[in-house]
């Protein structure tokens, strides 16, 4: 069902690790859609991950980035856009990943390295890649960010941690980063807030798969698939929404808006 909504479009999409990734999904139907894109995974993915058969499926060459290191995201910009012959159109940001929830902290005892280390993987990254890619002048007119966040950012989801904070910061960096990059050159950046998803970082979150129903039952039109979610990225590459940005836009079925569903209340009913 293809549309060549990117048709000559070049882009860079970090965090596909596997089949269940969000980056992943987004990759294929990029693909699909005509553009042509880097893939990049912090070193250590490319050992763990499958990233080499999405490359092969997608025409696309692997360069490995550690998302934190200012060197590595220059050489990944300069090679990226080589290897693309131009400036990049689009850029993914699906990168999330925290060590105190790895190694089990409460987040009243919060281990302060560990902490400093989830705000720079998951939030602070996005702002090195727009730092460098504006001072290297790579991102297009009209270009298009993507990061990928969660509503912890806004409410109290206990088990997410220190994830809730590095999602603040991540959101905040898309606003302000928005305006600054708009201004200078129509670059937009928005973070997309997606619906809970089984994939290896999702998953590592306390108490998931309960989640994973309540978080359905309460949204109208169930929880977003991580398809679903590839489809609204492609979207927002696109150039149907060019005047979109600094927007954190929720793709949830509507949990964002929801206060109770029948469904839930209904639990509490059961006998
Ligand atoms: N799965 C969910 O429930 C859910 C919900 C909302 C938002 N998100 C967000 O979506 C994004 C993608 O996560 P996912 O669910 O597809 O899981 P995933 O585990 O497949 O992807 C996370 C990626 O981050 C990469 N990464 C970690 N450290 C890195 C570093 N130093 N440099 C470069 N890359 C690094 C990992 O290698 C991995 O590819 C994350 O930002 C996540 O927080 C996920």
């Amino acid at each position: 069902m293809a549309n060549n909504l990117l048709k000559g479009k070049r882009g860079i999409i970090f965090g596909a690790l596997n089949d269940k990734s969000i980056a992943w999904k987004v990759a294929e139907l990029a693909h699909a859609e005509g553009a042509k894109f880097v893939l990049t995974n912090a070193p250590i993915a490319m050992r763990m991950g499958q990233i080499q058969e999405l490359a092969d499926k997608t025409n696309s060459e692997i360069i490995p980035a550690d998302a934190t290191s200012d060197e590595d995201i220059s050489n990944l910009i300069d090679q990226s856009m080589e290897i693309l012959g131009g400036k990049i159109d689009f850029v993914l940001h699906s990168i999330g990943m925290s060590p105190n929830v790895r190694k089990g902290k409460h987040y009243t005892d919060l281990n302060y390295k560990f902490y400093s280390q989830s705000l720079d993987i998951s939030a602070t990254s996005l702002h090195k890649i727009l730092s460098i890619s504006m001072k290297k002048d790579a991102i297009s007119e009209w270009g298009s960010v993507l990061a990928l966040t969660y509503i912890a950012a806004q409410r109290i989801f206990p088990d997410y941690n220190d994830m809730a904070d590095a999602k603040s910061l991540l959101e905040s960096i898309s606003r302000s980063f928005g305006y600054h990059y708009g201004i200078k050159n129509k670059v937009r950046i928005n973070t997309i807030s997606q619906s809970p998803t089984p994939t290896t970082a999702g998953e590592g979150i306390k108490g998931f798969d309960e989640f994973v129903s309540f978080s359905d039952k309460m949204s109208p039109l169930g929880n977003a698939s991580a398809e679903a979610c590839a489809d609204y990225c492609v979207t927002m590459f696109s150039d149907y929404t060019k005047y979109v940005t600094m927007q954190n836009l929720f793709h949830d079925g509507g949990f964002s808006s929801t206060g109770v569903t029948q469904e839930v209340i209904d639990k509490f009913t059961e006998e």
